[in-house]
């Protein structure tokens, strides 16, 4: 288990022309820019057109980061286009990964870099099982209003998935931050908030509504920390 130090796992790598595939509000691009050795610009797209502003307001000191609104499965760029693909935390989100990659293969120049990061389900501790649980919850409440949102993976399905890419020079690094305090107030504040949310999306459904409130309780006495995600990095 490597503790979460974004130079350490991205240092040696420069960036060049970098996509960041399914960026949301851009949480995995801050993670590029800590990490990276150097980067020339970094592209977030997402088909979620809401994303933007708070992608824009997060990054509006970076003339070198912008979002477009776009779909993972049609990449409105050309061949070998970018040095750097990366998707974070959205296999999960897609019917089918396997398409979504395929295409930031296409764009990635040959001899560039492909970055998956990814969290799982399996082999989590006490307090990490409660942000699975939760993530499962908020995917099934998703699934209630037609989202694509799947449980996550188990670890072997996402090495399974990056080793079949046959990428060179692939590696793969366990994240997970030891020092995070699972009963962080702040933390908490914002999940309760988020379980007010999503119990109100499940309006209707009472055995979903339940089953937020049991996370609730789990949450106030068993504490929540990070999953651990798989970060994969590899060449072409
Ligand atoms: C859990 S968020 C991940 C955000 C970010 N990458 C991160 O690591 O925090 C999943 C994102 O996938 C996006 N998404 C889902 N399907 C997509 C698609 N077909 N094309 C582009 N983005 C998509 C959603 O809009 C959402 O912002």
């Amino acid at each position: 288990m490597t503790a979460i130090d974004p130079k350490a796992i991205l240092g040696d790598v420069s960036g060049g022309r970098v996509l960041d595939v399914a960026t949301g509000t851009g949480s995995f691009v801050r993670f590029l820019l800590d990490g990276l050795r150097d980067h020339a610009e970094i592209v977030g797209i997402d088909a979620n057109a809401e994303r933007a502003a708070a992608f824009s307001v997060a990054f509006a000191d970076r003339p070198d980061v912008r979002f477009v609104e776009m779909d993972a499965h049609r990449l409105a760029f050309p061949d070998g286009s970018f040095d750097t693909v990366c998707v974070s935390n959205s296999l999960h989100h897609f019917t089918d990964p396997a398409p979504v990659l395929a295409e930031m293969l296409r764009v990635r120049r040959p001899g560039g870099h492909l970055v998956v990061n990814e969290m799982y389900c399996d082999g989590q501790s006490e307090t990490q099982a409660t942000h699975v649980l939760l993530h499962h919850w908020w995917a099934a409440v998703n699934r209630l209003h037609g989202e694509v949102h799947r449980e996550t993976y188990e670890r072997g399905r996402i090495v399974e998935i990056v080793e079949g890419l046959g990428l060179a020079d692939l590696r793969i690094v366990d994240l997970a931050d030891p020092d995070e305090d699972p009963h962080d107030p702040e933390a908490a504040a914002e999940l309760e908030a988020a379980i007010d949310r999503y119990v109100a999306l499940a309006d209707g459904q009472p055995e979903l509504q339940a089953r937020g409130e049991a996370l609730r309780t789990r949450l106030r006495q068993v504490g929540v920390r990070g999953a651990t995600q798989l970060v994969a990095i590899g060449r072409a």
